[in-house]
């Protein structure tokens, strides 16, 4: 909804500089009327357009004010910069250029086939009916530019001086040729220029703006290339409202000084024997769907999605990373997904560790203190690498009782098998599957979506479960409090978020449903026929704000928080790397310029997401687990309600909390692994931490 009324604030963004710039056109050309009869026509006709451009003004200022209803952040820019912009040259139209417009629509026109006289030309050359109107034209071209190429965010101040400068600028330029018009009219001296010299003229100023444009983009592109070798702390910092550290020290939480730690020390505790063993291999494969469809992909000990690891909470658990992949610039990395491991295990190419090489291997150890579903893949090339099948599910149970009945994980995934065209799995299961399961059986379903959506969707992936009544018992390896059956939900799942689905199989067919897909559908049924029913996509978004019983939590709302981040989530065309997107952005910047989120240990830290975009964004912080306290300004009613991985659709808003217990240089980015790529990454930093690594070409640790 609100990206539909961003696109149309942009379309009347455009329409206002067409109308006010043939407005502005036609009010210069009246002068050249050749008689007193034309003349008064035409100034009756320029009215005529002017209230017609009016009312695309008022258009413009409903959507615009509409827009800022669903609050301030995300108007601002418009009612700040874009709107006054229009409004104030407009209003001098009115003042200014109306009642001179006026004045000649309602002259006597005597003799009306006489040509003008001196007086008449010169009072329709007069700057002030003309020079208002133009300058409501350069207006509506400098409103095109902030909510189209710039979008800026708070402070304003920069962009309020540079766009009045402008318009001060291109207003006094025209007067200045408007008063010289007038002047030589006036006196009856040269009539319009001759055409040859207007062609010239024309054609000079379509150059000189070319011109000037493309160099502008071949600049914008150079400027945007990243470094080859790029160390995390060349980073800006943000303290958010908190204590800074001094240069070259750190303090911890009473005051004292401590040294600076390298990332590689931050591991818990993970001596002795380990409990439960893996190896991991990584190497390329042909992945074959259930349609018989191929992707040339990558998988982990040549299956896709890779094994499942099951462990136990508190074990230390040991994964040995072997990396198989042919190609030279094939590293890999393993990052488990939602699991608040140590900093030093969290598998971040450049960040936590260098991405491993072929032929080498990487040991990691932890030990899971959080119980549910989560999963591991790659975090070095890692749009590419998930993408293409180097991921898969981890689930920790608790230290006793085994899980009861079905316990199931489904990893729903959009696999590039085709040039551009993408196709919807559950697993590998392009295709309906069934599987019998026993009346009254206990069913858990965890269901975890691995996928990126294209660029510019706005909903994550949608999911139903029909034929039984169910409850989403945990969000993002969380469970929620006293849930309460469902029905005809349509469950909107993050890409990376993961939810536990459960239910008591009756003696019917249950259907789970990936709606993103035509049938990517997995049937459990007591044996028999019949295949049950497809969810739909009119079913209500089930809201996790409003789900289940509150229970008391470490803090909330009305916490003190010691630091606090506002985070404006945006996008515009724009270079990234050299390459031009339509590029996602965090306050109006990119990896490496979004800075780093300072925290010091033991903060209390709120994040503030505001998504004025036109894109939806699945934000995944490592690391740590946030409180969701209040979705689009409202505090969360139902049961608490915590998350690694929160979808943000355009036009909403959440505040999040979360207590800062695990040291390290974590990554804070969008899920949507192609958006990573292009710069929607940031980075959430301990005071007195630092990473020996480095990021880039030159590196070869490429996370996104
Ligand atoms: Cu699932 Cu930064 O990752
Ligand atoms: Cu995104």
């Amino acid at each position: 909804m609100f990206e539909q009324l961003e696109n149309m604030d942009e379309v009347a963004a455009m329409l206002l500089v067409l109308l006010w710039g043939i407005a502005g056109y036609r009010v210069g050309r009246l002068v050249f009327r050749p008689s007193r009869q034309k003349l008064r026509k035409s100034a009756r006709r320029s009215l005529r357009f002017i209230w017609f451009c009016a009312l695309a003004v008022a258009g413009r200022l409903a959507v615009a004010g509409y827009m800022t209803s669903y609050g301030w952040d995300y108007g601002s820019n418009r009612m700040i910069l874009a709107v006054p912009l229009l409004v104030l040259p407009f209003a001098a139209t009115l003042a200014l250029s109306v009642p001179a417009l006026r004045a000649i629509a309602a002259a006597e026109p005597g003799d009306a086939d006489a040509p003008t006289t001196p007086g008449q030309r010169s009072a329709a050359a007069a700057p002030r009916l003309v020079i208002p109107v133009q300058t409501t034209a350069i207006g509506a071209l400098l409103g095109l530019y902030v909510v189209f190429v710039a979008r800026p965010v708070p402070p304003y101040t920069r962009y309020l001086i540079g766009l009045w400068g402008v318009l001060a600028v291109g207003t006094a330029v025209l007067s200045l040729r408007q008063r010289m018009r007038q002047a030589a009219q006036g006196a009856g001296a040269a009539r319009r220029p001759r055409l040859w010299a207007r062609m010239v003229r024309f054609v000079g100023t379509v150059a000189a703006v070319a011109l000037g444009l493309s160099g502008t983009l071949s600049y914008a592109q150079s400027a945007s290339r990243l470094p080859g070798k790029l160390a995390m702390d060349s980073s800006p910092m943000d303290w958010g409202g908190g204590p800074k550290a001094m240069a070259g020290m750190a303090m911890d939480h009473s005051g004292k000084s401590v040294r600076t730690t390298s990332v590689t020390n931050l591991t818990g505790d993970i001596s002795g024997t380990p409990d439960e063993s893996f190896t991991l291999t990584a190497k390329d494969s042909t992945i074959r769907l259930a349609s018989g469809k191929i992707i040339h992909g990558m998988a982990f000990n040549g299956r896709t999605p890779g094994p499942e690891l099951r462990v136990h909470e508190g074990d230390l658990v040991q994964v040995k990373l072997v990396n198989h992949l042919a190609g030279r610039r094939a590293g890999v990395t393993l990052h488990w997904h939602g699991l608040d491991v140590p900093n030093a295990e969290d598998g971040v190419a450049g960040v936590t560790q260098n991405a491993v090489q072929p032929g080498h291997t990487f040991t990691y150890r932890f030990r899971p203190h959080q119980v549910g579903t989560f999963w591991y893949h790659s975090h070095q090339d890692s749009f590419e690498e998930v993408t293409h099948g180097l991921y898969g599910a981890l689930v920790v149970l608790p230290r006793s009782g085994r899980p009861q009945g079905l316990d199931m994980t489904v990893l729903a995934h959009l696999w590039p098998t085709a040039n551009g065209v993408r196709t919807a799995a559950l697993g590998t299961s392009d295709r309906l599957q069934r599987r019998t399961v026993a009346p009254g059986t206990r069913v858990r379903l965890r269901l975890v979506n691995t996928s990126s959506l294209e660029s510019g969707e706005t909903e994550p992936t949608s999911f139903t479960l029909t034929g039984a009544p169910f409850t989403v018992s945990a969000i993002d390896g969380t469970d929620l409090n006293k849930p309460t059956p469902l029905r005809q939900a349509r469950l909107l799942i993050g890409e990376g978020g993961r939810d536990d689905l459960t239910f008591t199989m009756p003696d019917h067919p249950v259907r789970l449903s990936d709606l993103q897909g035509s049938a990517s559908d997995l049937v459990l049924r007591p044996g028999g026929t019949g295949d049950g029913t497809r969810g739909s996509m009119n079913w209500p978004a089930f809201d996790p704000a409003a789900y289940g019983s509150p229970a008391s939590t470490p803090f909330g709302p009305h916490s003190h928080f010691d630091r606090k981040f506002k985070l404006i989530i945006d996008d515009r065309p724009g270079y990234y790397d050299g390459k031009f997107y339509f590029l996602p952005t965090i306050n109006g910047k990119s990896f490496p310029h979004i800075p780093m989120l300072m925290v010091r240990k033991g903060d209390l830290v709120e994040q503030t997401f505001v998504n004025r975009g036109h894109a939806g964004h699945p934000m995944h912080l490592h690391g740590h687990h946030a409180l969701v306290l209040a979705h689009n300004g409202k505090p969360v009613t139902g049961s608490p309600w915590w998350t690694d991985t929160l979808y943000i659709q355009p036009g909403e808003s959440y505040q999040i909390a979360f207590r800062a217990d695990n040291p390290g240089i974590w990554m804070d980015h969008c899920h949507n692994l192609e958006h990573a790529t292009m710069g929607m990454v940031m980075h959430l930093a301990y005071e007195g931490v630092s990473s020996p690594f480095d990021i880039g070409r030159d590196t070869g640790n490429k996370p996104e």
